[in-house]
Order: C-alpha cells, then sequence, then structure tokens
C-alpha cells in the first residue's frame, strides 16, 4: 500500500467564495486532519475520526499551529528579486532606472537559472507554493524558471514578457518574434509537470499595436492558457495609454481590442478604473490582481477589494516583487487589510486567507490542483505557528477564538511563523 501521512493541527477551508460570503464560507477546527496520498489530499476532516479511518497514516501532528493551503502568489517579476526595496522612484522611472537594466541581465542562461533558483527558495521559505511569474523578454528565462521549478516539484505559471517598444535596446523583441518564441515556449512547457504557460504581454505602453494584436492571435489559438499582464496601475501610466491609443476607449480596450480581454485573463493592479472597464471585466469575467504592498511602495493607489468583489470580478493576492515591498504573503494580506482599511471595507481574516489561497488559485481557473484542500487536490500545504514571535504569541494568548488567533500572525508574522511546508506531498521545509 502507498504511503499514507495524517497531518492534524487547526484547519481552516472553505465552502463558497470568502469575499462574497465572509467568514461563513469557512469551515474551521481547532483538531483538523488531512491525508495525503501519493502528492495528493484523500481525506479530510476532524483528526480523530481520521486517525481511525486512516489507521496506517504516519502522523505528524503540528498541535495548535495552522495546516492551510500553500500560498499562491498570483503576480510577481522572478527577474527583479535582486532589486526589491529600491528607493525613491515611482512607476515609469522606476522600471527606467531599476527594472530594465536588472532585467536585461536574464539575457544570461546561467544567471537566470540563479535568479529563478532564489526566487522559489524564498518563496518556499514564506510558504508560498505557487507563484505566477513574467520573466523577461529572453526565452531563456522562460526555461530556467520552469526547470527550477520542476526541481523542486511546484505547480507554476510563468511566461516570456513581450515588449517591443519603449524599453532599451536588449530588452525588446518585435510583433513576429513575440509570437514565435511565446508559441515555441507554450508548446515546450506548458502541461509538462506542473508548469503552466501564460502570454504575457508587459503593458499596453511597451507593446505595439502589431505586437498586441499577435499575442491576441496566438491567445485564440490556445484559450486553455491564461493571458496576464498589468492594467491602470498609476494615473502617469494610464494618460501616457491615452497618448499611445488615441482611439481606445480607455486602457482596457486597449487590451480588448486585440483579443486580449477574456475569462482567462489576469490583469495586475487594476486601481484607477473607469465605470466602462469595470462592467466590462465583470460582464467578460475576467480576473484581476491585488498587489498591496506594491501598490503602496510605488505609490500607485487604493485597490477597491470590496467593489470589484461585489461586481462579482475573481480577485487574486500578489506580492508584485520587486515592485512589491515583501516576499511573504502573511504580510501581503497584511497590506490587503491595510488598503481595505483605507477604501472603507475591513476584510476579514477568513477573506485574507481566501485570498492569498483559493481566491488566487479560482483567479487562475486552479481550484481544483492548487489552493484548497479538498479532497483530489495536489498537497501542497503551509503550516503555520500562530505564537511565532514574542509580539505575536502575547497577543495571541489573549485570543477567544480562531480568527483572532491567526489576526496576529497575518498582521505581524513573516516567514519565522512558517513552521512547514509540502509540496506535492513532500515535505521541503521543517
Ligand atoms: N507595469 C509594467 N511593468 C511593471 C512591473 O514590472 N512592475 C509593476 N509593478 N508594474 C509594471
Ligand atoms: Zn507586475
Amino acid at each position: 500500500m502507498n504511503q499514507q501521512t495524517l497531518l492534524i493541527g487547526q484547519t481552516i477551508w472553505f465552502e463558497g467564495d470568502a469575499m462574497q460570503s465572509g467568514p461563513d464560507a469557512a469551515r474551521i477546527s481547532t483538531c483538523g486532519g488531512i491525508v495525503i496520498e501519493q502528492g495528493k489530499v484523500v481525506a479530510r476532516g476532524e483528526a480523530d475520526l481520521l486517525r481511525e479511518s486512516y489507521p496506517q497514516a504516519k502522523i505528524v501532528d503540528y498541535g495548535n499551529s495552522l495546516i492551510l493551503p500553500g500560498f499562491v502568489d498570483a503576480h510577481m517579476h522572478y527577474p527583479q528579486t535582486r532589486m526589491i526595496a529600491s528607493w525613491g522612484k515611482r512607476l515609469i522611472d522606476w522600471l527606467n532606472t531599476y527594472t530594465f537594466p536588472e532585467e536585461m541581465t536574464l539575457a544570461d542562461p546561467t544567471e537566470a537559472r540563479a535568479r529563478a533558483d532564489l526566487t522559489l527558495d524564498l518563496a518556499l521559505s514564506h510558504g508560498t507554493t505557487t507563484q505566477v511569474s513574467y520573466c523577461t523578454i529572453h526565452p531563456c528565462s522562460v526555461d530556467a524558471f520552469f526547470d527550477a521549478a520542476a526541481a523542486r516539484g511546484m505547480r507554476v505559471f510563468a511566461g516570456k514578457t513581450c515588449m517591443d517598444r519603449n524599453a532599451p535596446e536588449g530588452l525588446r523583441d518585435t510583433p513576429q518574434t513575440a509570437y514565435d518564441d511565446s508559441k515555441a515556449l507554450l508548446q515546450r512547457w506548458h502541461g509538462v509537470g506542473r508548469a503552466e504557460y501564460v502570454i504575457t504581454p508587459r503593458f499596453s505602453p511597451t507593446s505595439t499595436p502589431e505586437q498586441l494584436e499577435a499575442l491576441g492571435a496566438l491567445w485564440a489559438e490556445h484559450p486553455e492558457v491564461l493571458m496576464q499582464t498589468h492594467l491602470s496601475e498609476q494615473t502617469d501610466e494610464i494618460e501616457w495609454v491615452k497618448s499611445l491609443f488615441p482611439k481606445a476607449k480607455d486602457y482596457l480596450d486597449t487590451y480588448e481590442q486585440f483579443g486580449l480581454l477574456g475569462e482567462r485573463a489576469l490583469y495586475g493592479h487594476v486601481i484607477h478604473l473607469e465605470p466602462r472597464e469595470t462592467d466590462r471585466l465583470a460582464e467578460t469575467g475576467a480576473a484581476v490582481v491585488h498587489c498591496p504592498t506594491s501598490n503602496t511602495f510605488i505609490g500607485s493607489g487604493i485597490f477597491e477589494a470590496a467593489k470589484l468583489a461585489s461586481r462579482g470580478i475573481r480577485i487574486g493576492l500578489a506580492t508584485d516583487t520587486g515592485g512589491g515591498s515583501s516576499f511573504s504573503m502573511l504580510r501581503t494580506m497584511a497590506a490587503a487589510y491595510e488598503i481595505g482599511q483605507l477604501a472603507g471595507t475591513a476584510l476579514h481574516p477568513a477573506q485574507l486567507i481566501w485570498l492569498a489561497t483559493e481566491g488566487s488559485a479560482r483567479a487562475l481557473f486552479a481550484q481544483d490542483r492548487i489552493g484548497t484542500l479538498a479532497v483530489g487536490s495536489e498537497a501542497d500545504i503551509t503550516v503555520l505557528n500562530l505564537s511565532s514571535t514574542p509580539a505575536i504569541a502575547q497577543r495571541h494568548a489573549r485570543a477567544t477564538d480562531l480568527w483572532e488567533a491567526v489576526f496576529p500572525t497575518i498582521m505581524m508574522g513573516d516567514d519565522r511563523a512558517v513552521q512547514a511546508v509540502w509540496v506535492a506531498g513532500r515535505l521541503v521545509r521543517g
């Protein structure tokens, strides 16, 4: 018989969308368990019942630590890992001063692999088991990321970042090479092991209409893959888009007119929307990604999570490193809470956990594989110590329910709270 492992601890999972129904969607147990076998979740429930039903299982008892799905970081840039926390610039200056020179260095496949290894190890040490990453214009940067993820058994999503204007020499492709490279990479990687390819125009300012059209054509040939890009992050950027696409109705239209809007689209930031854009996102079923530490760090603005969720728009949560200022999805949840306060809605801990796990997975149409502890799901699991520092422990000691017990870790926790990480049923940390 295959080895079964029973993880015991406090558990939270969801039946329904926590952005819609709040904590009512959550099922919590102070003595729950998850049984894993051959890399998948095969049972979940109360620990006592699982012990009886799976007497052969090896037991790993995490006490009152919290067992969650591994975090899903729905938007980040692995090439930017070394330039996190670069001071003093807003988006366009930040791209030109820090980002583009750094992305140039990934022309070297050895460098690309080192950056991918570094980034994925940082992810795992923070309890993140899936990243959705932009690569660079260089095809070798995509190979490096997928190879590095395969070496760790991780499910990742990534694509070649296409740009054919407003970027320096050495970081530009063409409509044709963007199409050809993306297609070759998609065919090489999509569905191989746990790799998923994402068609990736960086954003409208760095793609000509011809390039957007070419990538729209590729997406029409491969509607099974996701398409990711940036939308309405800063007001200066929006003015620039208007001047580059004078006939477009708005920023979102610069994508829609080239076939780059649909259910499998994933837009990062999405802060300064026109009412028409919100309507089109809702009508088409596209997903948006909240990048709260980046939105404050680069000075972009307030993402309106509750408002977008009330329109039925799926929302993922992301670090957006290196524009974001932390690799930690705990810190990212804390920032989402703070931004929610500024936007007028306090997100419940259930909603913050949802966004970092199943919400992000739903944004990727991956909730049957990751982001949940449902039976059949891949066993990517993060275990959190809810008393990981003296400051957190003294607050945790006064908690009267599980939400109050977990919220100090959301607000103040970091990689010290990550007690164990399992990837596809294999213990990789802890
Ligand atoms: N818009 C276009 N490219 C980027 C990027 O790399 N980071 C962020 N935050 N916004 C972008
Ligand atoms: Zn980004």
